[in-house]
């Protein structure tokens, strides 16, 4: 396999969701940073954290090797939108990512494709990398309606980038069903998921934008389960939610990740 020959940098990304106060996300960057592995740039760690701890994660982390995200962004520069935060309000304070579309913001707070499509723009206006969420439910599996879905999200998330700013994009798919249900994708599932992916992209772009763009996995990845996500041709990296809570845990994840990575 030519593994070896990928120009994807592999990601291993922590979702920490509605949780961690400042000080215990500085004590996690801490105890990330005094891996050794975190100097041999074998893999990026991208901390997607709570709007509240991003000012001083930018200060604490690495840059380089551990960047920092954050989890959504509201679809206008500025204006009366009371609650909401702006990409350049995230630009301002040094935030490289952003995580949109997450599932849950999609379910509950009903962001649409669209929707996501004008985040998508508003980033790349403003220089933050985003990171696009999609995937299908469980009836659309069920229904064999997968790669319709992601065939759709993927026109109309990406319509309108250039070919640069789709190389820079991560797209991060997380079936709805393996996420935070402890029900992870088999690495068939996921590697057909991915090579459609791809192939979208290329068929979108062109052959060099789907060969650099990174097409990560999440839902239900976990330190003991991950090495089964790893041998695969299209998956370009890890999102790991829950299971990233505990440092402990995420270490031993992006160890597994870069133990991989060197053996290939
Ligand atoms: P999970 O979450 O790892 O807890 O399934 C993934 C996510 O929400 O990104």
């Amino acid at each position: 396999m030519a593994l070896r020959e990928r120009n994807r940098k592999f990601v291993v990304l922590a979702n920490w969701k509605m949780y961690k106060t400042i000080s215990e996300g500085m004590d996690y960057i801490r105890t990330l940073k005094e891996n050794n592995w975190i100097h041999e740039n074998a893999v990026e760690i991208i901390l997607c954290i709570p709007f509240t701890i991003l000012s001083a994660a930018v200060r604490e982390a690495l840059k380089g090797k551990i960047e920092i995200g954050a989890q959504n962004v509201y679809d206008h520069d500025w204006g009366p939108f009371t609650g909401e935060i702006s990409a350049p309000m995230l630009s301002e304070i040094g935030c490289r990512y952003c995580m949109i579309g997450h599932s849950w913001r999609r379910q509950q707070t009903h962001e649409n494709d669209f929707y996501v499509n004008r985040k998508v723009k508003l980033l790349n206006k403003y220089g933050i990398i985003p990171i696009i969420c999609i995937g299908e439910s469980i009836e659309e599996r069920e229904k064999g309606q997968t790669l319709e879905k992601l065939k759709e999200q993927i026109e109309i998330c990406f319509d309108g980038l250039s070919h640069e700013q789709m190389m820079r994009a991560i797209v991060l798919y997380e079936p709805i069903w393996a996420i935070g249900t402890g029900k992870v994708a088999t690495l068939e599932q996921a590697e057909q998921a991915h090579h459609f992916i791809r192939k979208k992209i290329e068929q979108c772009f062109s052959e060099k934008v789907a060969e650099r763009t990174r097409i990560v996995y999440g839902g239900s990845v976990k330190w003991h389960n991950v090495s089964e996500m790893l041998d695969s041709k299209n998956i370009d990296g890890v999102g790991v939610g829950s299971d990233s809570l505990d440092v402990n845990n995420f270490v031993k994840t992006a160890a597994a990740c870069i133990k991989f990575i060197k053996s290939i």
